[in-house]
């Protein structure tokens, strides 16, 4: 007998409680924030779906790992454990410990990236772009053509447009372009896959061009689940060989292990290039701490070494995208319109499709952010004009982002099939609700990443 129910494969041994609050009380929370779901303390959430990232429930051997973490200074037996493992994973020569993803993204640009430079990538996630702009560069998005069609399904809708690629090169010149990246899974595209045939093909022109190929690596695991299941030709493979192969194509990496290193903090750098890692290492030194620790303790490096090896279970990755897709299917069937098919980490309500009422600049995303929170205590996230609006370099006036999504991240091993039944519950009642949503106007924000921090205020 085959069962239908793709059961959770891990029982709980320790609870966190939830603390239910009433739709007045989160009227008042909601008032107090600014509308900014950011500012609101998260004892005052129920079900948090800001993020997958560092939200992951560690497994018990990941805690047995904490207590056997080596704080050494130098040379600590934990970095020898993560080293090996992210080596035997990912296959690159160097690897650079680091807190997190964008410590990596920071280091590997200061190096690359000068004024006037460009980097291409299928999409740049918010941290990417800002720490290329920081450097005086240009982060160039090149999403396929499949992406831009929010609900019609397409397997591997994270692809890079390749021929937008080349065209690029020849435009601006391969000595324009430092290096080219690629995010797995496209994580403001929708936490959509990308395909081996499609890593390959970046590679290939990647090295005709001579320009170096990094992989953003956040949902490597997830990825390569994908691409078992729907690309021709690795039914067979495991998922572990699956990651291996992505990896070889690529000259170097970096890693939030707060996503699919099933950590709650960390994350690497990888290169193969041997004079680049030495320079890499000493920026290290300066911000984030001696090569074998980066920044964090050695019980971290344990947690993640762990974790890295976990994520690849693929009863997990089974367990883990069913429960993504049955979220997806379950307000699709009811019209409410997402990114189709349901991506790896997160489901992608399209808010522009969803509140057509709302103009794009009074932020229809963050109208239904708001509203999810006020009708049932979930917190989402905008990925959309609060996010990802430009300004125009002569007028200075706002210009819409592409799309306007509200995210809704699943944390990793976290929140039951209840949970996600509740979460259904509550979007459907807000859908019904639709025509009584109002757009927001930004009163105060920062230069750079301002949706972290900013201020709304309801319009009339
Ligand atoms: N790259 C991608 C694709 C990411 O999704 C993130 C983080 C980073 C890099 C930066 O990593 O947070 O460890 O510094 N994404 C989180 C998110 C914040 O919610 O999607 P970090």
């Amino acid at each position: 007998m085959v069962y239908r129910t793709i059961i959770e494969p891990f029982r709980i041994k320790s609870v966190e409680p939830i603390r239910l609050t009433t739709p007045e009380e989160r009227e008042q929370i909601l008032q107090r924030a600014h509308y900014n779901l950011f500012l609101v303390p998260a004892d005052d959430v129920m079900i948090d779906l800001l993020t997958d990232s560092g939200t992951s429930a560690m497994s018990a051997e990941q805690w047995a790992g904490i207590m056997r973490g080596d704080e050494s200074y130098a040379g600590s037996r934990s970095f020898t454990l993560f080293e090996q493992t992210v080596r035997e994973i990912f296959g690159f020569k160097h690897v650079i410990p680091v807190h997190q993803g964008r410590a990596a993204e920071r280091i590997l640009f200061a190096l690359l990236c000068k004024p006037g430079c460009i980097i291409p990538n299928n999409t740049h996630f918010d941290t990417t772009r800002a720490n290329i702009e920081y450097r005086g560069g240009q982060a160039v998005d090149l999403p396929c053509a499949e992406s831009r069609q929010t609900t019609t399904p397409h397997p591997f809708k994270g692809n890079m447009d390749v021929g937008a690629l080349e065209r690029l090169i020849e435009e601006v010149g391969a000595e324009r372009i430092p290096l080219v990246m690629m995010t797995v899974t496209n994580n403001s595209g929708g936490g959509q896959p990308v395909s081996m045939a499609n890593i390959r093909a970046v590679s290939a022109v990647c090295r005709r061009h001579g320009v170096p190929f990094y992989i953003d690596a956040c949902r490597f695991a997830e990825n390569a689940y994908f691409i078992q299941r729907r690309e021709a030709g690795y039914a067979n493979q495991s998922v572990r060989e699956i990651a291996r192969e992505m990896f070889s194509y690529a000259d170097g990496c970096t890693m939030s292990a707060k996503k699919d290193g099933l950590a709650n903090i960390g994350g690497f750098l990888c290169t193969n290039d041997d004079a680049l890692a030495q320079m890499e290492k000493e920026l290290l030194i300066l911000t984030e701490g001696f090569p074998t620790y980066g920044g964090l303790a050695g019980r971290d490096l344990e947690a993640m070494a762990i974790g890295l090896q976990e994520v690849l279970d693929e009863h997990y990755l089974e367990y883990r995208l069913a429960s993504v897709r049955y979220l997806g299917e379950h307000i699709a069937r009811e019209g409410v319109p997402i990114v189709q098919p349901p991506g790896g980490h997160a489901v992608y309500i399209d808010a522009g499709l969803m509140l057509p009422h709302i103009p794009p600049l009074h932020y229809p995303g963050q109208s239904l952010v708001v509203a999810l929170y006020r009708e049932g205590g979930i917190r989402s996230c905008e990925i959309g004009s609060v996010m990802f609006a430009r300004h125009d370099p002569d007028t200075g006036a706002e210009l819409p982002a592409l799309r306007e999504l509200v995210r809704l991240a699943i944390p990793r091993r976290v929140y039951t099939q209840s949970h996600i039944d509740y979460v259904v519950e509550v979007i459907l009642e807000v859908y019904r609700q639709r025509e009584q949503l109002r757009g927001y106007r930004i009163t105060w924000q920062t230069p750079f990443l301002r949706h972290f921090s900013c201020h709304f205020e309801p319009l009339s």
